[in-house]
């Protein structure tokens, strides 16, 4: 999969469980010598959980991606003219975030990153995890699913018996989805399921 030199805006927002394993795929990105330029929405960048502090995860993510992450909405707007990114990915991207793309809304970095970048007509990679992917943000993935130039990570319910509404993205396969996204294609099959 050859993915060198490809310049991928990589935005992370308040799906704190998932952190590390999008942190593996950044480096295995890395791996495949993609360039990262990563983004944080305000809730990332400001709260900690029992997954771990907010600033802890942003070193580390600068130290791996060799970049400063942006941080604000004026630091995400260029991104728009400058035009460098081939790709931009949210992994992972919370329901509050899908919802508030589907309406147009852009009151975060990660917001105005994605809106600046679909304005270049580029491709845009989802990486679903909320807990109520089933219930009240079905229609917002439904509604972006259905959108010119975005592409979702194949998902499905990690945990049907207790969470029965929660879908999440397989991040394993981020890289691929990204690959056939640029050349225009989504990854199939979207919906898979958890083992
Ligand atoms: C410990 C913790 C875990 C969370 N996990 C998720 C999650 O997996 N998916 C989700 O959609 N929201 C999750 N949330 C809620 C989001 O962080 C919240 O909706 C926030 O407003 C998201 O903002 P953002 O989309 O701008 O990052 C979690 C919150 C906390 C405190």
């Amino acid at each position: 999969m050859d993915l060198q030199g490809i310049n991928i805006g990589y935005a992370l927002t308040g799906s704190f469980c998932t952190f590390r394993e999008t942190i593996n795929q950044m480096k295995s990105l890395i791996d495949l010598k993609a360039n990262i330029y990563p983004v944080f929405s305000f809730n990332s960048q400001n709260i900690d959980t029992r997954f771990g502090k907010a600033k802890d995860f942003m070193e580390e993510i600068e130290e791996i991606t060799k970049n400063k992450i942006i941080k604000t909405i004026e630091q995400a707007e260029p991104l728009g003219p400058k035009n460098f990114l081939d790709v931009f990915v949210i992994a992972p991207c919370t329901g509050n975030t899908i919802a508030k793309m589907n309406s147009g809304i852009c009151d975060t970095p990660v917001l105005m990153a994605s809106k600046a970048h679909i304005r270049n007509n580029k491709p845009v990679v989802i990486a679903i995890s909320t807990n109520d992917g089933l219930g009240a943000n079905m229609q917002n993935i439904g509604d972006m699913i259905n959108k010119k130039n975005v592409y979702f990570v194949p998902f499905g319910q990690d945990d049907y018996v207790k969470k029965p509404r929660s879908l999440v993205a397989h991040f394993d396969k981020l890289s691929e989805t990204i690959f056939y996204a640029l050349k225009g294609q989504q990854l199939q099959p979207i919906l898979r399921e958890y083992i």
